[in-house]
Order: C-alpha cells, then structure tokens, then sequence
C-alpha cells in the first residue's frame, strides 16, 4: 500500500508497523538494554561475528532497538540504510572523514553549522586534508572552488542563521561528473519537507537533537545513504570511532518520530504567521525566512522543498544590546542555544551570526509548538515596553 500524497505518507510510515511475532507482537519495539548478545553454539556465533552490522554480536555495531529506527528513518528519507549516532556531529565527522584522505581537499559552505566548519578548516588541515569554504548560494561559486584533488562537497541547506539554500540537484549533478561525493546536513527541513537523496545527493546527515527528536531531552544524530557508502561508516568511522546511539536513547526517538509529520506541520504554520507578522514590523528590516516570497530564492526553495519549519531569523537596525534587553524580557521564548523542540527559542547575535549591510543586530527565532497568538502578543507587548523605556517610538505598524 503506498500514498503518493506528500503530505500524507509520513503518518503512515512512522506510525505502521507489520506485527513482529520476533517481540511477541509488542506494539513498540523493547528496549535491548545490552551491550552483547550470546550463543548457543560456537558456529552460530562465528556465523553472526562474520557479519557484525546485521547479525546481533555487540551494541557497537548492531542493537535491534537501534536498528528499528534506523530502518524507520531510512524509510522516511528514502534511503538504502541508515547509521544512528551519540550526536549530530559524531554523525557529521564519521560522515566526512568516511570521504577524505590525506592530500584531498574539500569544499564546504560558508554558512555550515560552526563546529561542521571547524572541524573541516581546523581540524582536518593536521591530517592534511585542505578545504575551501564557498558562498552557496550559486553552483557556480562551488564549481570555481573545485580541484583535481577535491573529494567531498559539503552542504547545508538551508543554512541555520540567514537561511540560505544550495541547489542541491544541481550540486549533486556537478559532484557526480567529477567522481566527488555529496553530503547535505537536513537538519532543518527534515525528510518530511525535503528529500536530498532523491535529488542525486550521495550523503544526507541530521542533527537528530533538533526536530527529529523535538522534545529537547536527548542528543543524537544518523547518517543516511547507499548501502555502500553507509556500509563503510559503519564498518570504519562507526565502529572505530565508536560514538553509537544507545538503545534508550534510539527508543526515545523512536517514540519522537511517531509525531514528527503533525509537529513539523505544526512548526510550519506557527513559524510562517509569525515570520509574516515580523515582517511587516517598522523595526525589522528583513526576515530570512525560505517560504516568505521576500526570500530571494524561494523559488528553489520551491523546487526542492515541500514545507518549511520553525528556525528562522530577522535583521534589524537596532542595536545589538536594545535587542538583547528585549529578548532578556520575553516571557513566551527562552534565551539558549539548539532547535527544534517544543518551546520557542530566541538568541540575538548568536556566535558565527552576521549580519546584512544597514543592519546592526541578526535575531534568531525557533518557533515552537505554542500558540502563534501568544507569541506574536509576547513579542509585540515586549518589544512596545522597551522602546517605550528607551524613548523611542516605539514599535511599527
Ligand atoms: C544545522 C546543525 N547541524 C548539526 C548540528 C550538530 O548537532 P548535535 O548538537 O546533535 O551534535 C547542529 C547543532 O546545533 C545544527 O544546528
């Protein structure tokens, strides 16, 4: 049975499941609270340690709690297989050291998430490994940027503080004429508002912490791909490194993932009718917001998106410290760092923040599962008392 319907089909995915008589029929898979699993004979359990990512011989490489939501997330991005990791950046790292070798060179944007962009350009150069950081917005500059030696291309899109996209069809058709492997960091958009895979993209990583999870209470992250790609993370960067997903933890989100179609669309709608509302504010001079019609490129956010979430941010002309007194005094978003969760976030100028000519403070806002009212009050009530104090006009129309 399958439903073609965009909008639809998630529910399905992550909220059916064939009965496994292997659980007894249990509705949610158990919880394999073990590091390894033991044998009747000594030929069964040479059989299983010949093939240690699908057999059962120890949690480093294979817990069938694990595994059901690797196989649920794979499904849902429409990949071969899946590899769940301790954080969104233990996923990262595997995922790009799995590309490179001494001598390669790599190119990345320059809106990656911080520490993705440190371990690139800092990290990496002691193994001798070169990179090349490009504004993302147009192929072109990532093509100028390429060398004979390049080996990974290194996406993010939409970036997480000004919201910019990559063609990732594009990208990936570039990548594969020269042999270079693809990686998009979807955190943001998760696989119910866009599917990189599908667009020829080799490597799709999250930050499983954000929205996937959406309860703010565990960090996680999962890299997905071909088999063979993913196959070799597992066998190398998972294995040797060792930074794996614990079986309470994969439980948990599982549990998270039952939601996500509902909550995303949740976060769409709160995001999009406060973004709008922003917008029209005398005090903000621009919302980076892919789904508003002032992005300047949402018509490729069209293309290779079906929805939006609820991380986005506005410039204002304000000072940094006026913006920060009055994000100091909202009592609807909480002052701190990440995303995706159930409550809205505000930071102001966070680390790696920068701002567009005439603006002088960069917001960022994750909008969370709350009524959009409350937080347009909270935001507008706020905003009136602090300029009011300052003696300024107070806020626009
Ligand atoms: C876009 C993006 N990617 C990756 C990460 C890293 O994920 P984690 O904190 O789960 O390691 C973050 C964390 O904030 C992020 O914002």
């Amino acid at each position: 049975m399958t439903n073609n319907n965009d909008r639809e089909w998630p529910y399905t995915s992550v909220n059916h499941d064939a009965v496994d008589e292997r659980h007894h029929g249990a509705i949610n898979i158990p919880i394999y609270q073990t590091s390894l699993f033991a044998f009747e004979t000594y030929d069964k359990f040479q059989q299983a340690a010949r093939n240690p990512q699908v057999e059962h011989v120890y949690s480093r490489g294979n817990n069938p709690t694990v595994r059901y939501l690797e196989d649920k997330l794979a499904e849902l991005e429409r990949a071969e297989t899946a590899k769940c990791f301790a954080s969104g950046m233990a996923a990262i790292s595997a995922a790009i050291l799995s590309t490179v070798k001494t001598g390669d060179h790599i190119v990345c944007v320059d809106q990656a998430y911080g520490p993705t962009r440190d371990f690139v350009t800092r990290y990496l150069r002691r193994f001798g490994i070169e990179s090349t950081l490009v504004d993302g917005s147009s192929p072109d500059h990532i093509r100028d940027a390429l060398r004979p030696e390049t080996k990974l291309i290194y996406l993010e899109s939409p970036t997480s503080m000004l919201f910019q996209l990559q063609d990732l069809a594009a990208c990936a058709a570039l990548a594969r004429s020269r042999g270079i492997v693809t990686i998009v960091d979807n955190s943001w958009a998760t696989p119910i508002f866009q599917r990189p895979l599908e667009l020829g993209i080799d490597l799709v990583v999250h930050s499983i912490t954000k929205y996937i999870s959406g309860q703010s209470d565990s960090v996680a992250g999962v890299v997905l791909g071909s088999g063979q790609l993913v196959g070799r993370i597992a066998n190398d960067e998972y294995m040797l490194l060792g930074g794996i997903m614990t079986a309470y933890t994969a439980a948990q989100i599982t549990r998270s993932l039952r939601t996500l179609p509902l909550r995303m669309e949740r976060h769409e709608r709160s995001a999009l009718t406060v973004a709008a509302h922003l917008a029209e504010q005398s005090h903000v001079l621009r919302v980076n917001h892919p789904a508003l019609d002032s992005h300047p490129q949402r018509e490729l956010g069209l293309r290779q998106m079906s929805g939006s979430s609820g991380l986005f941010s506005f410039e204002s002309a304000e000072p940094v410290e006026k913006m920060r007194q009055w994000a100091g005094r909202l009592r609807m978003f909480k002052i701190g760092v990440s995303w995706g969760g159930f409550e809205s976030l505000v930071t102001v100028n966070p680390a790696g923040a920068s701002c567009a000519e005439g603006a002088r403070s960069l917001i960022r806002l994750h909008i969370g599962l709350e009524s959009a009212a409350d937080l347009i009050l909270d935001l507008d009530q706020t905003w009136a008392a602090v300029s009011s104090e300052g003696g300024d006009d107070g806020p626009g129309a």
